[in-house]
């Protein structure tokens, strides 16, 4: 069977239209007037001669969160996860990441396209994690037949479910025992550091980069910082602007990252909270398959009885509610939808499939 698209369109047109509750991706967020004054406020310089305050205030505090020397403010994930990538790989070289991980998967296979750089795929865990022996198989010999394996990628959250420090270490300790570098790409860092109780920078340790989203469930507009040791950060700083991700007085933007650190983090386990609710609520309901297991943090994942999911998804997209269309449904949980936005999403499934 074909790839289904990684982010199908919504229902409707106009699918994000104020008063829908729209349970696409955690993306779809808007900045609240808040985060709006912030960016009014903010002191701005052109960062490409590192003379925005603001870009530089929430380089250093991200480089601080997450446990590293230095950072860099990107336009984007994709961005981001691809100057680390360029910073530690040649061409000829590889990476080794679990199936399905956002960097091979969904990034327009930039690695391979844009760097020369081997994608290696391996198997990812229940718990979206990367099994020890299994990263150990994949470092290849030093033998001129294979690519020189360089960077095991990792990723917390992984379809919303979240690895421990000490599964992150097994995988990490045996990419170091060959020499590999280490980057995790933690878009939803701060969702898994909150689900689990332990600082972002302890989830970070394991890496020599790691990424953070902020335009995600943190809630603002444009912006993912990438963070590392000084002298990789300045090579990704090279390989931003290399990719045309160089900005000028992009402080109004990252004033609503700053903004996001401040405010969106600790408000998280509401999102989780309703998540859960809203999985345990749809796995009531007859013919519906809902993977509790895997709903650890903003993410709910539902398959739909095969006869009326098409009519379910209709009666919801009524009620309000969009989602992405097809049978299998992912449905996230972010600032935007309240718990009373969640119980309209029940109610409107309820009556759909009991009708
Ligand atoms: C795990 C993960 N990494 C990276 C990205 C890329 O982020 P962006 O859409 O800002 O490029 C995403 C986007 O959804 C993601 O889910």
């Amino acid at each position: 069977m074909a790839m289904t698209s990684a982010y199908p369109a919504g229902a409707t047109s106009g699918a994000n239209a104020p008063g829908k509750i729209d349970f696409r991706s955690d993306t779809v967020t808007r900045p609240d007037a808040v985060m709006r004054e912030a960016m009014m406020r903010a002191e701005v310089g052109d960062d490409v001669y590192g003379d925005d305050p603001t870009v530089n205030a929430l380089e250093t505090r991200a480089a601080g969160l997450l446990g590293k020397e230095a950072a860099v403010y990107c336009a984007s994930g994709t961005q981001a996860n691809l100057s680390a990538m360029l910073s530690h790989c040649q061409r000829g070289e590889e990476i080794i990441a679990g199936h399905g991980y956002h960097v091979l998967s969904a990034e327009a296979g930039g690695c391979a396209a844009l760097g020369g750089i081997v994608p290696c795929a391996i198997r990812t865990g229940a718990d979206g994690g990367l099994d020890p022996d299994d990263v150990e198989a994949a470092i290849k010999p030093d033998d001129p037949h294979y690519p020189i394996s360089r960077l095991l990628s990792l990723e917390n959250t992984m379809g919303g479910r979240v690895q421990s420090v000490e599964r992150l270490n097994a995988a990490t300790a045996v990419a170091r025992r060959h020499g590999l570098s280490v980057h995790l790409d933690g878009a939803r860092l701060m969702n898994a550091s909150v689900a689990l109780g332990v600082s972002a920078s302890d989830l970070a340790a394991c890496a020599d980069t790691v990424t953070l989203c902020l335009s995600k469930g943190l809630g603002a507009p444009v912006g993912t910082v990438l963070a590392g040791p000084a002298d990789v950060i300045a090579r990704a700083r090279r390989q931003r602007k290399l990719l045309g991700g160089a900005m000028r007085q992009s402080g109004v933007l990252a004033a609503c990252g700053l903004h996001a650190l401040d405010h969106n983090v600790t408000r998280l386990a509401e999102d989780h909270a309703n998540a859960r609710h809203l999985a345990e609520g749809l796995s009531e309901l007859p013919g519906f398959e809902i993977d509790l297991e895997s709903c650890q943090t903003n993410m709910v994942f539902a398959r739909l009885p095969a006869d009326n999911w098409r009519a379910i998804l209709d009666h919801v997209d009524e009620a309000g509610v969009t989602l992405s269309r097809g049978r299998e449904l992912r449905l996230v949980c972010h600032k935007d939808i309240t718990s009373d936005g969640v119980e309209i999403a029940l109610q409107a499934f309820q009556q759909a499939a009991t009708s």
